[in-house]
């Protein structure tokens, strides 16, 4: 019998997409999944797929593993956690050397780190593969993260950059990361940037909620109009799509969907991430804590029950809004994109991982949930200059900004005025304003670590580095706290 030439273990919505796209093809693929006490969900898949085409299905994992050409290329589609820990425990003793396991969940990228060394240790390699884009994406092509045991990369490179979404000029949204967990840390910043996006295009739902009473498909006649232009994304596409959809009876099913949000953590860990690097990551860190705030309904009733304010009024003409809006959105987005990009860049240095930010910006341009039109600018300007610090320096970015900024102000002017949220809009303008500020007022939270705690401050008639204490009360002493890290 002829060996699978990949074999896929898991065969939920993504582990079943991909194991068709995989067939597809043209590759021969033996599928797994652990047995139910009360159905076959191998069963189901082979009745469903596996008539006249390139399946085999398993319940044992042993036969399983043992229908895989060498070295065998298995693809892990569970649930991430301690589910992954235990497939890896229950396959590693029926592995050889050299055999290649791929995780294509969203596991947290330091359990990559420690997988890749542990299957190492063990004669095989391990790679941590994000794979965005959902269901439509595992079917007929996603973008596809991968990183780990670089050695293992030339013999899966053909299999995933096929089944991989082809971006406009043709080329595969699949391109190596790096070592260690760099495809989960980059899969990981993807989401975070997904959170951001899909808040920032919330916060413009609500101010044209507000403003427009042509109601939902007046709004998405804007979102298909915005559609066409700089903002051109999967996201802004899919927005309008669910404006416009109506339930069994005829209503807009968007007013019905309680305003509380779920999440699964990839936001949260881009957040802590930023933390641990030292940088800001205020639009993803906004959009996990309004997911939070959303979901603590019964105390926002409460307080708007205590804090009555009046309905917002937008008195402006709708082209005017239409262009503020536009305006905050993509200059938010630039903000957003913005700093992942430099959490990125940090990563990269800090984990020595080397990541090419233009080949990720390249690879997000198809297939996965954050695919948008800035991806192109950004990729060229990563190509001409691969380690800018920040892409507010580079002149193209500078010149969106420059052309939205006045309607970006005019509607935080407006949104505070009528008191509507729009946290993300505003920290992205005051991200904005900090960042181009030579002088910010740290100079004061210095001087008051020292007053209190003796934690010493440069000076700015002095060279950097030498730190200075003051005996601010003429109580003190010499006594300081040690050098402090900016
Ligand atoms: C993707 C998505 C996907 C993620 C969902 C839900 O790239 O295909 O990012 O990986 O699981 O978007 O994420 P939350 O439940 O955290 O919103």
């Amino acid at each position: 019998m002829k060996k699978s030439d990949i074999g896929v273990i898991g065969l939920a919505v993504m582990g079943e997409g991909l194991a068709l796209n995989l067939e597809d093809k043209g590759y021969h693929v033996s599928v797994y999944n652990r047995p139910h006490p009360s159905h076959s969900v191998v069963q189901h898949f082979m009745q469903e797929y596996g008539k006249g085409r390139r399946f085999e299905g398993f319940e044992d994992l042993k036969a399983f593993v043992q229908s895989l050409e060498r070295p065998r290329k298995i693809l892990m589609m569970v649930k991430a956690g301690t589910a992954v820990d235990q497939v890896i425990e229950q396959l590693l003793p029926l592995l050889e050397s050299g055999d290649i396991l791929i995780d294509g969940g969203n596991s947290n990228f330091e359990d990559t780190e420690r997988r890749v060394q542990y299957v190492e240790s063990k004669g095989c390699y391990y790679i941590g593969a994000g794979v965005s884009g959902g269901q439509e994406g595992a079917l007929h092509g996603a973008s596809i993260m991968p990183g780990g045991s670089g050695k293992a990369w030339p013999q899966v490179r053909e299999i995933l950059q096929r089944i991989a979404a082809k971006a406009e000029d043709g080329s595969p949204c699949c391109e190596w990361i790096g070592g260690g967990g760099a495809g989960h840390f980059v899969k990981m910043v993807h989401n975070g940037i997904e959170y951001a996006d899909m808040e920032l295009i919330a916060e413009a739902y609500f101010v044209m909620k507000q403003t427009l009473n042509t109601g939902n498909p007046g709004i998405a006649t804007w979102f298909e109009e915005w559609n066409k232009g700089k903002l051109k994304s999967y996201l802004i596409e899919i927005t309008a799509d669910i404006l416009r959809h109506k339930d069994t009876e005829g209503n807009f099913l968007i007013d019905k969907i309680l305003d509380v949000a779920g999440q699964k953590g990839t936001g949260r860990w881009s957040v802590i991430q930023a933390m641990e690097l030292g940088i800001p990551l205020n639009l993803i860190a906004t959009a996990v804590f309004q997911r939070d705030l959303s979901s603590h309904k019964d105390l926002r009733i409460t307080a708007a029950r205590k804090y009555k304010t009046d309905a917002p009024v937008f008195t402006h003409k709708p082209e005017i809004m239409y262009q503020e809006i536009h305006d905050s959105l993509y200059a938010s987005k630039i903000i957003s994109y913005t700093q992942g990009f430099a959490l990125m860049q940090q990563a990269s240095e800090h984990f020595h991982w080397e990541l090419n930010l233009a080949a990720i910006a390249r690879i997000w341009r198809a297939g996965c949930i954050i695919r948008a039109a800035l991806l192109t600018p950004i990729a060229e300007i990563f190509d001409s200059t691969p380690h800018l610090e920040n892409l507010l320096l580079s002149s193209w970015f500078r010149e969106q900004i420059r052309e939205v900024l006045p309607n970006w102000k005019a509607l935080l002017i407006k949104t505070t005025r009528e008191n509507t949220a729009v946290p993300a809009f505003a920290a992205a303008l005051n991200y904005f304003y900090s960042l181009t500020t030579q002088t910010l007022p740290a100079n004061l939270i210095q001087a008051q670590r020292d007053y209190f705690g003796a934690h010493t401050f440069e000076r700015t008639d002095r060279p950097r580095n030498e730190f200075f204490h003051e005996d601010w009360t003429g109580e003190g002493n010499d006594t300081h706290a040690g050098i402090y890290n900016a």
